[in-house]
């Protein structure tokens, strides 16, 4: 039977974060000093609990990090994670959410170890801005090759995230558009949500869906995809068919009714949502030297434990215990 929570949802993704250090330090997320803060795990401890949560109904895996090819050995994890075989037998869909600033070398040995899709952040469209977010110099290149790399190792469809900030690169809208159809990518635009490091959040700096989608609709029209109920992104393909873009709107328009997502974090914490305030120690009952049966049961008790929505924007809203790059997106 599928993991369902107490409000009906059937939780079937899992995104495992392997490591939250990263080699950008983009300026919505981080505060350009930090470095690492939390633990990293042995892959086979990763391998232990999502072999776990795929008997229990999980169907998804995305790695995601910090940035996650900054570690050694993902390769064989994604092979190892590729032998899994869910409650339906078939293999895992297996994602990976990555800056892509070292994708370009390892995409075809990714998708031969069994990785299917791969979501690239992109903020913008043009080297020095990018450079301008990143904080870091001359990354823009590299992350085109990755793109271009992952299309041609066939991990499709290629996702460009991309988080819009008005006054920063919000003018970045319909450049994105025409690189969804020139590079033959799915771009989607994220509303910016209070994860980041140094809580500089307001409602006035989120732009928002029906901002985009305006926008974007003065370049070309528009037409709505339908999508999957629990999918984040609202799907749109311009009127000629040529190029995809996403919206995903937690701050407008909240998706939290259809979420089935439940993440580990590096260190081995389960965490039921992005905005959770707290997260339960799974690592450690492993550690104590908890039976498979044992671990089953904490994570179906965590799931119940699952909120039903976040409070963004609301008076009285608590920020999340962890911030984006501590948790992995
Ligand atoms: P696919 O849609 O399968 O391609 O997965 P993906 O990771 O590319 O996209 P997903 O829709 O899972 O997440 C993309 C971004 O949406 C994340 O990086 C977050 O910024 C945001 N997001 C994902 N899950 C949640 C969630 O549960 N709550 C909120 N508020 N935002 C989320
Ligand atoms: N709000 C929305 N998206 C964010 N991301 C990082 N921080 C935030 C935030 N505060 C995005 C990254 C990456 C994905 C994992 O989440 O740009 O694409």
């Amino acid at each position: 039977m599928a993991l369902t929570d107490n409000f009906g949802r059937s939780i079937h993704d899992l995104r495992i974060s392997i490591t939250d250090r990263c080699n950008y330090k983009c300026v919505y997320c981080r505060t350009g000093n930090s470095g690492a803060a939390y633990a990293e795990l042995p892959f086979k401890d990763y391998l232990r609990m999502a072999r776990i949560l795929v008997g229990l109904g999980i169907t998804k895996l995305r790695l995601t990090g910090g940035e996650p090819l900054l570690r050694k050995g993902i390769i064989e994890f994604i092979r190892d994670l590729s032998k899994l075989r869910t409650l339906g037998g078939q293999k895992p869909e297996i994602a990976l959410t990555t800056n892509g600033h070292l994708l370009a070398e390892i995409a075809q040995p990714l998708k031969d170890a069994g990785l299917d899709r791969v979501t690239i952040s992109m903020d913008a469209v043009d080297a020095e801005r990018f450079a301008r977010i990143t904080r870091v110099p001359n990354g823009y290149e590299s992350v085109l090759a990755g793109v271009r790399a992952s299309s041609k190792a066939g991990l499709d469809p290629v996702k460009i995230n991309c988080v819009l900030l008005r006054g920063f690169n919000e003018d970045q809208i319909v450049n994105f558009g025409k690189f969804s159809r020139e590079e033959n990518v799915v771009v989607r635009f994220i509303e910016f949500m209070p994860l980041e490091e140094d809580r500089v959040w307001t409602p006035e700096i989120v732009v928002t869906l029906d901002e985009i989608l305006l926008r974007m609709a003065e370049f070309m029209p528009l037409e709505e995809i339908p999508h999957e109920r629990s999918e984040t992104a609202r799907r749109y393909r311009f009127a000629d068919g040529v190029g995809e873009i996403g919206i995903i709107a937690p701050v407008s328009h909240p998706f939290c009714g259809h979420c089935s997502r439940i993440r580990i974090t590096s260190d081995g914490k389960l965490r039921t949502c992005l905005f959770s305030v707290w997260d339960h120690d799974l690592h450690e009952l492993m550690r104590r030297g908890a039976n498979d049966q044992k671990l089953e049961e904490f994570i179906l008790n965590v799931v119940q434990k699952k909120e039903e929505r976040h409070h963004i924007g609301e008076p009285g809203f608590i920020p999340a215990s962890r911030t984006m790059v501590h948790i992995g997106g």
